[in-house]
């Protein structure tokens, strides 16, 4: 009899125990803080500063041009290392180039032996502006000033043939330009659930 009530408190203890090291976790949350006493608010200045991002309308796009010329400079300067001097020869990145023709052959080319370019890809061309502005020169981004890139998305434009070698890009103009690949990109609207197939 006494042995029974032995393992009976022995097993007690086992289950009371369990339960609270489940519980443990929740107990620990329940004590953090809910300010740790560090940081600042972010000022006007640096939510500017950071606030870069341009949406596919032209929206974010700041108020400045740029022309092919100048863009061709640029280009030669801050470029031409790493995507080649034509844009073509990389190492990086080929930029230019129309190939294969506007046919779009990437879903019949598993082995991605076409290369995507800005011509031949690339359905917005705002988003040159947002990405060059962002992330390129890949070794020193953000050092370009908006006329530089405005002038540099010109050159590369004009050397994809999509606009003209007199063309001015603005933060009017750009939004204007219709990509060659623009009509082979659909929004991704589905909800979740059943739709997404
Ligand atoms: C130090 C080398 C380097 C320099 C300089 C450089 N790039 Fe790049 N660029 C890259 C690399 C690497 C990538 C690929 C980045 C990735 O996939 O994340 C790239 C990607 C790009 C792309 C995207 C290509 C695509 O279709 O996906 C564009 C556009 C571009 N660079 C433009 C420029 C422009 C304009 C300049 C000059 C202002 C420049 N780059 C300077 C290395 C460089």
């Amino acid at each position: 009899m006494r042995r029974t009530v032995l393992v009976a408190i022995v097993l007690l203890l086992f289950v009371v125990g369990g339960a609270l090291v489940d519980l443990w976790p929740r107990f620990r949350r329940s004590r953090v803080p809910d300010r740790f006493g560090f940081g600042t608010p972010a000022t006007r200045e640096e939510i500017r500063q950071a606030d870069t991002d341009v949406t596919p309308d032209g929206r974010g796009l700041p108020h400045d041009s740029g022309t092919v010329s100048q863009g061709e400079s640029v280009y030669k300067l801050r470029c031409a290392g790493c995507h080649g001097a034509t844009g073509t020869e990389g190492p990086f990145d080929r930029l230019v180039g129309r190939e294969p023709g506007d046919s779009f052959d990437f879903g019949r080319d598993p082995n991605f032996l076409a290369k995507r370019t800005i011509g031949n890809y690339w359905p917005y061309a705002t988003t040159l502006y947002d990405y060059i502005n962002r992330a390129m020169p890949f070794d020193a981004p953000g050092s370009l000033s908006s006329n530089e890139v405005y002038s540099v998305v010109a050159y590369l434009l004009y050397r994809n043939q999509i606009i003209p070698g007199n063309a001015v890009v603005s933060d009017r103009t750009l939004p204007l330009v219709r990509m060659p690949a623009r009509g082979r990109f659909v929004v991704d609207n589905r909800q979740g659930g059943r739709s997404i197939r």
